[in-house]
């Protein structure tokens, strides 16, 4: 553990996973618990810190590699730092971990969802626009995913709430020793 108990929970996953729907129920329980907490979720970031950047692989690798670093300070600074990005390339994830673990834990959470059912619930519509045509590069249907294989917690959204995927986060924190037990969100 970092000596002021920060770390890294890093959510990765298609469009549409649950990434930014688990990060809040997590985050919002981590502070009712009186934790420091400061989320990097994809879409705010892409209008501040990495404002004017694109989805070519360099512009998504430049994105990561910000957050990353941004993360990596936070959590050495004490905070419990929850990403939610689609992150899709393996590398990129790899960079953000091997920097934040010079100072603190790196936990990485693949958000599973499949590209049938992100598509089924498009959120955003913007599965729609990808197979139209009318949205170049997009994750899972233009442009690749690459699937982690050094997560440490996989979670299936499909068939459970996102109350009980944020609780499957929770507990995996408890079990690394990064949280105290504690009657789960
Ligand atoms: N178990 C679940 N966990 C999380 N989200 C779920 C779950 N079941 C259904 N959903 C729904 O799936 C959608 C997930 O959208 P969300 O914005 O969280 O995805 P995302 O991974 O952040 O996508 P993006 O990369 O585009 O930001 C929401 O509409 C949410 O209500
Ligand atoms: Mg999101």
């Amino acid at each position: 553990m970092s000596p002021n108990g920060g770390y890294v929970l890093w959510l990765t996953g298609l469009s549409g996973a649950g990434k930014s729907t688990i990060a809040g129920l997590v985050s919002d329980e981590l502070e009712t618990r009186s934790v420091l907490v400061e989320r990097l979720d994809g879409d705010i970031v892409r209008e501040h810190l990495s404002k004017g950047l694109g989805f070519s692989k360099e512009d998504r690798d430049t994105n990561i590699a910000r957050i990353g670093w941004v993360a990596s300070r936070l959590a050495r600074a004490g905070a419990a730092v929850v990403v939610s990005a689609i992150s899709p390339y393996d590398q990129a994830r790899r960079r953000a971990r091997a920097l934040t673990e010079e100072h603190a834990p790196f936990i990485e959470i693949w958000v599973a969802t499949s590209l049938e059912e992100c598509a089924r619930r498009d959120p955003k519509g913007l599965y729609r626009k990808a197979y139209s045509g009318e949205l170049a590069e997009f994750t899972g249907v233009s442009d690749p995913y690459e699937e982690p294989d050094d997560a440490e917690l996989r979670i299936e959204t499909e068939g459970r709430s996102p109350e009980q995927c944020a609780g499957q986060v929770l507990a995996k924190l408890v079990e690394l020793g990064l949280l105290a037990e504690e009657v789960a969100a």
